[in-house]
């Protein structure tokens, strides 16, 4: 009964959202690159609103992918350069979800403080990767992507750049959510980068789709209505219209307010003690997120969640597939070629992430990869909590930073 009402609630809160999405605000605010409307800080704006500075890199993927890197700089210029780490954001996301919140629980700027040499990626179609050698982002061959080529094609290129740069062997990898998703990808499928990240982090893992929660049946029932033969287009573009919905609706009076938090909560979980974000930085969170990314990644993760299995992007057509994989179905990914160290990092109030899909994923590794398991103590932790908690610091980051300091010997 409980969980039939939750469904209710969540589906008239999402029409609301696709609803007014449709009206003129989301015509007006659209940005298609060029319109004038649409005028934030960049990343490099946003980390010297901190008192830093970062370093635009451009990186081309073998097919032609324009893709931004961004470095921290650190404000002293009299000092050995330490480490280098690469930090993933997630699903729809760019490297601005990294340089949002307060500098002493910021993973990025804590990594920078303590001399890391601090890189974050931006995946095609993101806000910051929409250029490409040849195609236009109106193209439709554009957004033919899903997360098998952010993870064949754009990883290694960030990684290559990231190492040439820095004149390193290897690498940290710190991944969430998505960036955990493409990171085992990544290691499954080009082997050969297993020996050049000495740590792959995941912060809230999401890999196999083991269990059924309530969320991910709602997902399903989403994915069922969007369902269509062709994915090859952008979905969830930066736009202002998140912006003017959580000004309009969500800030309309307390029970709007309810329930636009338990909209989000349906995903992400519900901690609002660990929640202590301003509403001034939601409405910003919200101007950055979501940036753009193809219906086929979205469409991948549903194929996960429909089929159980951890696979490459089934493309429902025997031929193609058989000229893409020699198989009528997309294979499964070999996760026996894993064998980079990692450690996870374990959210237990993540509707998006559950222990028994951890399960699944750990028994598909080779028994002697070197593995940490933690589970956060914190019982209520979620699955944003892993970038604003309020004491994400005390909570994961301080034991992130003694295993780091372990791996790199450093400092
Ligand atoms: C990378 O591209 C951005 C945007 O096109 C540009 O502003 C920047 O100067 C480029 N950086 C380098 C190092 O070429
Ligand atoms: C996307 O790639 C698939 C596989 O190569 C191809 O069959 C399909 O026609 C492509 N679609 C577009 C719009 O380029
Ligand atoms: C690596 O760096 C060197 C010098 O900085 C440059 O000449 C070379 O093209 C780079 N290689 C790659 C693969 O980026
Ligand atoms: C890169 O590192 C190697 C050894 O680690 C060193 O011999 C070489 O001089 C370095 N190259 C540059 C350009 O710093
Ligand atoms: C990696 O993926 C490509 C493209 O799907 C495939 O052709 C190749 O066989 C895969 N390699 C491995 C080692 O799985
Ligand atoms: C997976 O990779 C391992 C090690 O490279 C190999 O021995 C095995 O045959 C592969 N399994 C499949 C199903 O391709
Ligand atoms: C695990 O075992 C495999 C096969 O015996 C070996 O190739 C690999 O190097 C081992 N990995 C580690 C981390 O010891």
């Amino acid at each position: 009964m409980a969980e039939q009402k939750r469904i209710v609630i969540v589906l008239f809160m999402l029409s609301l959202l696709f609803l007014s999405g449709d009206s003129r605000l989301r015509d007006q605010y659209r940005d298609d690159g060029r319109n004038s409307h649409f005028r934030v800080p960049n990343f490099i704006g946003l980390v010297a609103e901190h008192g830093r500075r970062a370093e635009w890199h451009n990186v081309t993927t073998e097919d032609g992918y324009i893709l931004s890197i961004f470095r921290i700089v650190r404000n002293n210029n009299n000092y050995q350069l330490g480490p280098p780490i690469y930090l993933q954001h997630g699903l729809t996301g760019t490297a601005d979800m990294f340089a949002m919140v307060k500098p002493e629980r910021n993973i990025a700027f804590l990594l920078a403080d303590a001399g890391y040499d601090v890189w974050l990626g931006n995946l095609r179609g993101n806000a910051y990767s929409r250029k490409h050698k040849t195609l236009s982002t109106k193209d439709p061959k554009f957004w033919n992507f899903s997360m098998d080529e952010y993870a064949i094609k754009d990883l290694p290129a960030m990684m290559d750049y990231v190492l040439n740069v820095t004149n390193r062997s290897s690498l940290s990898y710190i991944g969430i959510s998505l960036g955990t998703t493409i990171s085992t990808i990544f290691l499954s499928n080009r082997t050969d980068y297993n020996s050049k990240l000495n740590l792959v982090v995941h912060f809230a893992p999401v890999t196999v789709f083991k269990s059924k929660t309530l969320t991910r049946q709602i997902l399903l029932m989403i994915a069922d209505l969007l369902e269509g033969p062709d994915k090859s287009f952008e979905i969830l573009p930066r736009n202002r219209f998140v912006h003017s919905f959580v000004k309009l609706v969500c800030t309309a009076s307390p029970l709007m307010r309810e329930l636009c938090l338990f909209l989000v909560e349906t995903f992400m979980g519900r901690d609002r003690e660990q929640f202590d974000i301003p509403w001034d930085l939601v409405l910003k969170f919200a101007l950055y997120f979501p940036a753009g990314c193809s219906a086929k990644v979205l469409f991948h993760y549903f194929q996960f969640l429909r089929t159980g299995e951890f696979g490459y992007f089934d493309h429902h057509d025997d031929s193609i597939n058989l000229q893409y994989y020699g198989k009528k179905r997309a294979p499964q990914y070999n996760l026996s070629n894993i064998v980079a160290p990692m450690v996870f990092f374990k959210a237990l109030n993540d509707p998006l992430s559950t222990l028994e899909d951890d399960v699944a994923l750990i028994k598909k590794l080779p028994p002697n990869t070197t593995l940490h398991y933690e589970i956060v103590n914190w019982k209520n932790f979620n699955h944003i909590d892993f970038i604003l908690a309020k004491d994400v610091k005390k909570l994961v980051y301080d034991r992130l930073f003694e295993i780091l300091s372990d791996i790199n010997k450093f400092p």
